[in-house]
């Protein structure tokens, strides 16, 4: 209870404060609706806009906004692999290796993800026709898709990505992927 009303008073005095010394603006309209990114892409592809992305053009965005940090083709240098070793991955496999084609279940969520956090210091800024594209190329270079598959509304949900097995039950033990040890 103590602490409940010590929070509380602090609350309130750093409001007065704010109030005082005229810190922070309110804000507009136009921002929250940039920043409102519902609804979420789900797995069955609710929540998708429409556009559709094409491999090659995919290529050239990417080459000009992702590949400073991601590497020339997605081999992740200086940050994240975007492009992985085959599936499946082993107990062994050091974790830098997962990326896409081996770890993510869905190929929604690439769009989701994409569209929500990158490039990386500058989420916001893609067109959801470009955040198509850029699916679509990685994708292709994951070797999940053909170089002339239309990524859209209605062929992103049908992708099914390798990593689907690993949240899928063993028949055999009727447990998770053998040695995954989530709950
Ligand atoms: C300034 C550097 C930078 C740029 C530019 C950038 N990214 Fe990233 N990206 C990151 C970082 C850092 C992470 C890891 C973020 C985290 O784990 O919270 C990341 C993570 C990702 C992931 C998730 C990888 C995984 O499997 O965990 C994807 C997909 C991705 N970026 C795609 C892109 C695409 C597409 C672009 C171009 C539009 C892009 N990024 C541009 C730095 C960048």
């Amino acid at each position: 209870m103590f602490r409940r009303l010590l929070f509380l008073g602090v609350g309130l005095l750093s409001l007065a404060g704010a109030a005082r010394y005229g810190l922070g603006t309110p804000i507009s309209e136009e921002l929250v609706a940039a920043y409102d990114l519902r609804p979420v892409v789900l797995p069955d592809g609710r929540g998708l806009p429409p556009g559709e992305g094409r491999v090659e053009e995919g290529g050239r965005i990417y080459a000009e906004k992702c590949a400073s940090c991601h590497g020339q083709s997605g081999e992740g240098y200086p940050f994240n692999r975007l492009v992985s070793e085959p599936f499946p991955i082993t107990p062994d496999t050091d974790p830098v290796e997962y990326a896409i084609g081996n770890y993510w279940p869905y190929a929604t969520t690439l769009f989701d993800y994409i569209r929500r956090a990158m490039p990386f210091g500058q989420p916001g800024t893609l067109t959801n026709e470009e955040v198509y594209h850029l699916v679509a190329w990685l994708l292709y270079m994951n070797g999940i898709i053909d170089a002339d598959t239309p990524v859209n509304q209605a062929t992103l949900p049908q992708i099914r990505m390798p990593a689907r097995e690993l949240l899928e039950l063993d028949p055999e033990t009727g447990r998770r992927f053998p040695w995954l040890t989530l709950p």
